[in-house]
């Protein structure tokens, strides 16, 4: 059932386990017998990390990481904050940044360059989500679900205004929504 605020649904809750399922497919190929870390990006990743972690045959080890470039705006701002650290230590690690959708690039290409201070033995991108043609910063991608239209999403993990994560499928919501004081 679509959510009364929803206009159009962009990708079904089928299409998001297919996908999932297929990304599972090609991570436990690439990273059989190995412990990577899974730092997934707070908070719209995590309803991604909980499906994908689940057909993993190998032993993943997860992080959390808090990053902020948006405050509440459907805009970028730019400016990446971080608002909370890893508590694992990442030296030597495989690690694989988990995140829901690369837009500008700005908050990946930050998380990148923070992680990489940190020496891990690699460091890999998955993301469900690519609005390709946003882009202002380069950042490759190493594992990429959807290439989507640069529209403002919610649903499965991705929010507006911290509303609308809990929904299973992917959606755009109603442009009167935006304007509705929240
Ligand atoms: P970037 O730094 O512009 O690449 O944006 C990445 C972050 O912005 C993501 O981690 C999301 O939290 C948020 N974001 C970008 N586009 C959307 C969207 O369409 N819906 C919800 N959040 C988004
Ligand atoms: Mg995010």
């Amino acid at each position: 059932m679509k959510h009364p605020d929803i206009k159009e649904i962009l990708i079904s809750e089928a299409d998001i386990k297919k996908k999932v399922s297929r990304m599972a497919k090609i991570l436990n190929k690439d990273y059989k017998g190995q412990k990577p870390i899974l730092v997934s990006v707070l908070k719209g990743s995590v309803v991604f990390l909980c499906d994908l972690i689940r057909e993993l045959d190998f032993a993943p080890v997860l992080d959390f990481i808090s990053v902020s470039s948006y405050a509440d705006s459907t805009e970028s701002s730019g400016v990446v904050r971080l608002l909370m650290d890893l508590r694992e230590s990442i030296v030597g690690r495989d690690v694989l940044i988990i995140e829901d959708i690369v837009d500008t690039g700005l908050t990946l290409s930050y998380l990148k360059r923070n992680l990489l201070t940190r020496k891990p033995k690699s460091l890999k991108i998955c993301v469900l989500l690519d609005k390709k043609e946003c882009r202002v910063k380069k950042i490759d991608v190493d594992y990429t679900g959807f290439v989507i239209p640069n529209k403002y999403c919610v649903g499965y993990g991705l929010d507006y205004c911290q509303m609308y994560r809990h929904l299973p499928y992917i959606g755009v919501l109603k442009p009167e929504i935006y304007r509705k004081p929240q």
